[in-house]
């Protein structure tokens, strides 16, 4: 009735952002990402029929379980029984700051959640239940570059994210500037909710969904990093040009964010092969070649107001964590 698992967080290249079911957490476009070997969530979940309600201690700190109960719960109708459980999970990396800590976050926990159950998932059952408790965790099952499909069936069983190349496909790295560590005010769910309701762009990024995708599946194949850069950099301001164009609108960007893009336009200006991405907080993670990592790291480094830099590779899909390492 224990278990404890392991998954990476991933930052999308191409985005997810709207949903055309809030309930089933089924997403409005598909998505492409990169699973990330230097940020990862371990998650324990201890089923124990002696409590009287779910607990959650989230890097260390017990805090509100809802949500996780609400997770949980799809579990407990799925395997028939009703213990409450302990939910102990840690971050290597800040949490809540536009990071990817709900994507590893829920990948980790539905894995030991079955585990423990006694549930049997394959990758594609449990990137669906996964996709439950945030959109992005669906792509956090796999390791290597990940699809997240947009799926047409009402019960969302074909929305779910499958392998597009391992992680030894193409050993690209991830620069990733610190900038902010404050949660963000406005989550991605309410950032998301508000673009699609509000934005006048929203049609026609959604429109656009399959042309960005092709562009970034074909670019991964023939490792074209100029290709994938090019689109990745469009796809993620058109994303934000969504949030700011929301009413009210949503700016996730901050002074520093800014003048960490200029660094990489500067540094491609230079010659060096380096793109950026923003996810839903102010942190930029730069996209480039090992060759590149030391001039981007530099870059990043030297502009006011980052915090800290990580560098981070392609990573492994998420696993159970066996025996003594428990
Ligand atoms: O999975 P959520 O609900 O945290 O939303 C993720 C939103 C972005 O990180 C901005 C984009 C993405 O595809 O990961």
């Amino acid at each position: 009735m224990h278990a404890t698992a392991i998954a990476h967080a991933n930052i999308a290249l191409v985005k997810y952002w709207g949903k055309r079911n809030a309930e089933l957490n089924l997403p409005a476009v598909g998505s492409i990402s990169l699973t990330l070997d230097a940020l990862w969530t371990r998650t324990e979940v201890r089923f124990d029929p002696g409590l009287g309600q779910d607990r959650l201690i989230l890097d260390g700190e017990p805090t509100a379980p809802e949500k996780h109960t609400r997770f949980l719960d799809l579990i407990r109708a799925r395997s028939g029984h009703n213990a409450r459980a302990l939910v102990t999970t840690q971050n290597n990396f800040p949490t809540g700051v536009g990071l990817a800590s709900s994507a590893s976050g829920y990948a980790a926990l539905a894995l030991a959640a079955c585990q423990a159950a006694g549930l049997e998932f394959t990758p594609t059952e449990l990137s669906a239940l996964a996709r439950r408790g945030s959109g992005s965790a669906a792509r956090s099952i796999h390791g290597g570059f990940a699809e997240m499909l947009v799926g047409s069936a009402p019960d969302g069983s074909d929305a779910i994210a499958l392998p597009l190349a391992p992680a030894d496909h193409w050993p690209l790295v991830m620069v990733i500037a610190v900038t902010c560590r404050k949660p963000k005010e406005i989550s991605s769910t309410v950032g998301m909710q508000r673009a699609a309701a509000t934005s006048p762009y929203y049609q026609s990024w959604v429109q656009a969904s399959d042309a960005d995708l092709k562009q970034a599946r074909d670019a991964i194949r023939q490792r074209d990093l100029v290709s994938l850069g090019e689109v990745m950099e469009h796809n993620c301001l058109k994303m934000h040009a969504l949030a700011m164009s929301a009413r009210p609108a949503v700016l996730y960007w901050k002074s520093v964010t800014l003048a960490v893009v200029e660094a990489v336009y500067e540094l491609r200006q230079s010659g060096v092969a380096a793109y950026f991405t923003v996810d839903a907080g102010p942190q930029v993670k730069v996209l480039c070649e090992p060759g590149a990592v030391d001039l981007a790291r530099e870059a990043v480094s030297q502009v006011s107001g980052v915090e800290e830099v990580l560098v981070a590779t392609p990573g492994p899909a998420a696993y159970v964590v066996q025996g003594a390492e428990t």
